[in-house]
């Protein structure tokens, strides 16, 4: 805490001097910060900013020349510059920075000021930290914040949760910022506490494994379909025009194109196969699992992620671990096509698991999510916008408690119609030794929850029989207990 403080006294240098009162702060000039201020701007609020970077501050002055801003490296100056109450994004890493800003502020601050945290923060930090401020009268709101730097610069989707009264105060604000689709703001009050940032967790959730899909989808298409880069472009490009539209089908389409600029051939073929993380899908896997609410392909996405990081490993394992495999013969066209459709059925398997999670832990913390206005404000804006949430808003508008988004009659006329492509490319992917970990949970996330009797009756039995837990019977009543013989 003391670091932060000192930095921000040691440069205590205006950029912009003359005495203005500003309508929207933000803490934290890195890219998002900075682009997203600017946006603000664009929509007629003067702005200013707060950095400790002397360079940061100065790149908001440049960028936002003949616009009401400010950027300053000076704390006491920053708040003092803003009208009451103030408006206070933080775009910092998430973490203890967040707190260390939120302790400088508050030496500031005055009752009714609104502090908004626009980072990855993990939900319980938030739900301390409104407790915290709470008890000094200054109200904030946690806010899940998605579309990477484009997004904040021209329009990303907001997930403000926590106290209803701040985001009164900014709602205007944040929905002229906010990506609109049919006019419509990419914004809304999500609920109570964490309930902002715990949607955006979801959102990153379903994120890993749309991502993990689209990679196995690679690794078929070009493995087993003998796609170059160029054809893998079109299939992609295709798939973007159709069901598939998404923003995460079409950047995968566009990397196809892009050549190395540090050596001969295209860039894809020259990046490490190791996935960074920072955390948002292993907490959402992590907080599935504390309520008991299965999210399978998230959770295998997680675990590739893990798997990819262990190269070393897996270079070794490569010569010891040799299998003959045997590669399928396939017609290029009728394998995209079956891999398109795939792709269709395990995304609708993802989305499924993250709004089920979503439910219940809705349920579980008191948020009052509504999932409807959660799939609304994913349509545009965020990493995981996709035509198909257009039909999930739907299905939560035709019934609020639907209790899985496959049993809803579009998507479950899609699944039907598109399982027996993703059971063919599974079957060809084992043959030819290839992982489809979550294209395989996605199949059996289907298969299992349409099973009116799965084999778990014998796991309560193993269960009684080696330690009296008990099990209930199909035809009676009531708590049996056997003496095994
Ligand atoms: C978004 C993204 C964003 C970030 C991811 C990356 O919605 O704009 O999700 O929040 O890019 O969190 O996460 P990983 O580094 O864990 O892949």
């Amino acid at each position: 805490m003391r670091i932060i403080a000192n930095i921000f006294k040691k440069n205590q240098i205006n950029i912009m001097s003359k005495k203005q009162f500003y309508d929207f702060g933000m803490v934290g000039l890195g890219v998002m910060g900075r682009n997203f201020l600017l946006n603000v701007a664009d929509h007629g609020y003067s702005i200013i900013g707060l950095d400790t970077d002397k360079e940061q501050a100065q790149a908001l002055v440049e960028e936002a020349e003949g616009k009401p801003a400010k950027a300053t490296t000076d704390m006491k100056d920053f708040v003092a510059s803003l009208k009451t109450p103030r408006k206070i994004m933080l775009l910092v890493p998430a973490g203890k920075v967040v707190d260390i800003v939120i302790d400088g502020l508050l030496k500031h601050l005055e009752p009714n000021d609104v502090i908004i945290d626009g980072g990855n923060s993990f939900f319980e930090d938030t739900e301390r930290r409104l407790e915290y401020l709470k008890e000094k009268k200054v109200t904030f709101l946690g806010v899940g914040v998605s579309g990477g730097a484009k997004g904040a610069r021209f329009g990303p989707s907001i997930m403000p949760g926590g106290s209803k009264q701040a985001y009164n105060k900014v709602k205007k604000i944040l929905e002229a910022v906010s990506a609109k689709v049919n006019d419509e703001p990419c914004v809304a009050y999500m609920g109570k506490g964490s309930a902002g940032n715990y949607v955006k967790m979801v959102h990153n959730g379903i994120e890993y494994a749309m991502m993990q899909l689209l990679a196995e989808s690679y690794d078929i298409l070009k493995n087993i379909g003998g796609l170059n880069n160029e054809e893998l472009h079109q299939a992609y490009k295709k798939y973007n025009r159709g069901k598939l539209k998404s923003f995460l089908v079409e950047i995968t389409a566009e990397i196809f194109t892009q050549k190395d600029d540090l050596g001969k051939g295209m860039l894809i073929d020259k990046i490490l196969d190791k996935a960074k993380q920072k955390g948002t899908g292993k907490w959402t896997s992590q907080n599935a699992m504390d309520f008991g609410i299965p999210v399978p392909t998230i959770d295998a996405a997680v675990t590739m992620r893990g798997i990819s990081s262990l190269k070393n490993e897996r270079l070794a394992a490569s010569k010891i671990l040799k299998v003959r495999s045997s590669k399928p013969k396939v017609d290029k066209n009728k394998l995209v096509k079956e891999v398109g459709d795939a792709l269709f059925f395990a995304f609708i398997t993802a989305y499924s698991q993250g709004m089920a999670l979503l439910a219940d832990a809705s349920k579980e913390k008191g948020f009052g999510l509504d999932l409807e206005a959660t799939a609304r404000i994913w349509r545009g804006g965020c990493i995981i916008r996709a035509a198909l949430l257009e039909d999930i808003r739907k299905a939560f508008s035709n019934d609020a408690n639907l209790p899985n988004l496959m049993v809803d009659n579009t998507f479950a006329k899609h699944l039907k119609s598109n399982h027996n492509s993703l059971r063919s490319i599974i079957k060809k992917s084992i043959d030819a030794g290839i992982p489809t970990l979550a294209f395989s949970t996605s199949l059996s996330y289907f298969d299992a929850y349409r099973d009116g009797r799965l084999p778990l009756n014998l796991t309560q039995a193993q269960r009684d029989h080696f330690g009296s837990h008990t099990y209930e019977r199909i035809d009676k009543d009531g708590i049996f207990h056997t003496e095994w013989e």
